[in-house]
């Protein structure tokens, strides 16, 4: 008992100790992402297999010329080690002929019809390098009237599109499974509005994150939502992906932040549901079937958000906790203890952070002194300087006589708040560049959460590094399974038991990710058929051919 006191001491003398903060910089602009492209040159094109065209074939014919044939190879594909579904291309779907792009070219002109076959390969390309589909065309509309034709065309042709943000989602509903038509929303990124009193921002879709969030720092204002792909995500995406991110705990969901949104539905028309008040009770809001809905109802190409004031103090801690019964319990003082200050409350296990460590550049372990089994990144978020450290600097201090906290550092400066967030946000890249990634990102009652990525190591044993972080503050697990290459028998091992086990204890089989292609037809986990059965009817009213986003989000038995 008085080691450990003694040990309690003298950690809270460390953080205590390193508690001058040289700098009162809001911390959201700490790390710039290159665009999606430069981002991960994964060697991990092995998850993907076909099941009627050879690789060389389908990689061949990206430079097949639209203009002299029509001719589409790709009927019938498989994503054995991505989704262990079999997807058949939709033999409705029309496919692109000469004139289609005579009319493309007409209305918006050639620069914004991309044919090119490196930027095809780019644009047909997911994150992870899991996903690829073999679109001949990408459309980059610079306004709403341009979408609106190009929609109405496509829906008259049957032709299926993709709708694509930044292209960082992660689960393979950014890029087009066949030849879907991608309609790239990057040209519309013009900021409409911003009204200083109320803190709405009122802009294009197309908008990156973190040039919004540049926006509003120089007004003293920050984004609701905030995550690693910042440098590549585009607002509309974040939208349509109802992201989470990694101040969620503090300022709720995008259910909330959004107050409006224009749309283009498939046929063509626009929706303008583009309000700015915070209350609107006139009958059904429709914009929230939208949120979240990943490109499958309809193009978001407008946005109004409500975005909160920058405070002047912001504090970050790294610690290192024994066991994940702690990890808890600081999440259980943290709410009571830092209350309205809490901005940040994110967890990695010590496998993350060996990947983090070990493959990007750069990186120092904050808390070198020992291993320990978790860490913890807290964040506050406050008004007042003294106050808010002060009150941080108690709750530390508490969490370290209770044994919460083994040891912990406090950022001093910028620099330092940065790279502790770098650990944090660094991992999705270091799992990328370690090999094979089977992704899982689940909602689950906190108490039981790890408990999970205890059994899955129980079940791969050697075969694979079994990895959890995540918002624990906002009980969302990403369980990670990384191998040297993709392999039928560690997914064998891993699912269906993953998704069933989150069923079974009443979690979300994707927390913020969405379902994409990857979980289209797993959605039964977390859904009654009613409610999916529900879901297809809406789809079916807001888009009867099907032709926005196929194979994605619904199971395609219920849509086709
Ligand atoms: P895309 O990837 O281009 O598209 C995503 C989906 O939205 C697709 O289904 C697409 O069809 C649809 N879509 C895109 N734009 C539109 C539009 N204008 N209208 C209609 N549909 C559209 N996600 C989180 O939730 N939290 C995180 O913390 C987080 N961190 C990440 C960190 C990294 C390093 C990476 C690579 C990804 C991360 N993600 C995270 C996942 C991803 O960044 C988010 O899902 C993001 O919101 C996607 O935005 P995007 O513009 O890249 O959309
Ligand atoms: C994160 O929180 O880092 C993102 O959601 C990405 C991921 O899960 O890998
Ligand atoms: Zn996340």
């Amino acid at each position: 008992m008085e080691n450990h006191k003694a040990a309690a001491a003298a950690v809270a003398y460390r953080l205590l100790n390193q508690t001058k903060h040289k700098s009162n910089k809001i911390l959201h602009q700490r790390r710039l992402i290159p665009n999606s492209t430069q981002l991960n040159p994964s060697s991990s094109t092995s998850g993907f297999t076909q099941a009627s065209v050879p690789l060389n074939q389908f990689v061949a014919s990206y430079r097949w010329d639209l203009r002299k044939s029509s001719l589409i190879h790709t009927h019938h594909r498989k994503f054995g080690s991505v989704a262990s579904t079999i997807v058949e291309r939709n033999p409705n779907f029309s496919t692109i002929n000469h004139d289609d792009l005579i009319y493309f070219d007409k209305i918006l002109g050639a620069k914004k019809v991309i044919q090119d076959p490196e930027e095809l390969q780019t644009a047909n390309t997911d994150w992870m390098h899991k996903y690829k589909g073999s679109s001949k065309l990408m459309l980059q509309p610079e306004n709403t009237t341009e979408l609106s034709q190009i929609l109405d065309y496509c829906n008259s042709r049957r032709l299926a599109v993709v709708p694509q943000g930044g292209n960082t989602g992660l689960v393979g509903g950014s890029v087009p499974v066949f030849d879907e038509i991608i309609i790239n929303t990057r040209r519309m990124n013009s900021v409409i509005s911003f009204d200083q009193v109320s803190g709405v921002l009122v802009c294009e879709a197309g908008c990156i994150l973190e040039n919004l969030i540049s926006f509003l720092d120089k007004k003293g204002f920050i984004m609701p939502l905030d995550l690693g792909a910042k440098g590549s995500c585009q607002i509309g995406g974040n939208i349509s992906t109802n992201a989470g991110g990694l101040r969620l705990v503090r300022y709720g969901s995008l259910h909330g932040t959004v107050l409006g949104l224009e749309v283009v539905l498939a046929n063509g028309s626009v929706i303008d549901m583009l309000g700015t008040l915070r209350k609107d009770n006139t009958g059904y809001d429709l914009k929230h079937l939208f949120i979240g809905s990943e490109g499958s109802l309809g193009i978001i190409t407008k946005v109004s958000i409500l975005t909160p004031p920058k405070l002047s103090s912001v504090n970050i801690a790294f610690l290192a906790c024994e066991d994940y019964i702690s990890c808890q319990k600081l999440l259980f003082q943290a709410k009571r203890r830092l209350g309205e200050i809490l901005s940040a409350f994110e967890f990695l296990d010590s496998q993350a952070m060996n990947l983090v460590l070990h493959h990007l550049d750069g990186v120092r372990n904050p808390l070198p002194s020992s291993i320990y089994n978790f860490y913890v990144l807290i964040e506050t978020t406050g008004s007042n300087e003294s106050n808010d450290k002060a009150t941080l600097e108690a709750f530390l201090l508490h969490a370290m006589e209770n044994g919460l906290v083994s040891d912990g550092a406090l950022a001093q400066d910028f620099s330092q708040a940065s790279s502790f967030w770098h650990i944090r946000e660094g991992i999705p890249e270091a799992l990328q560049k370690a090999g094979a990634v089977y992704k899982y990102d689940l909602s689950l009652p906190v108490e039981k959460m790890y408990d999970l990525v205890e059994e899955m190591r129980t079940r791969l044993g050697a075969a694979a590094n079994v990895v959890g972080y995540g918002h624990l503050g906002d009980g969302n697990l990403h369980l990670n399974v990384s191998a040297r290459q993709y392999d039928d028998a560690i997914l064998a091992q891993i699912e269906p038991f993953v998704y069933e086990w989150t069923s079974q204890h009443r979690g979300s089989i994707s927390a913020e990710h969405g379902l994409g292609l990857m979980k289209a037809e797993k959605i039964y986990y977390s859904k009654s058929s009613e409610t999916v059965q529900l879901m297809a009817s809406v789809k079916k009213l807001l888009d009867p051919n099907g032709i926005l986003n196929p194979y994605k989000v619904i199971p395609s038995s219920l849509v086709s």
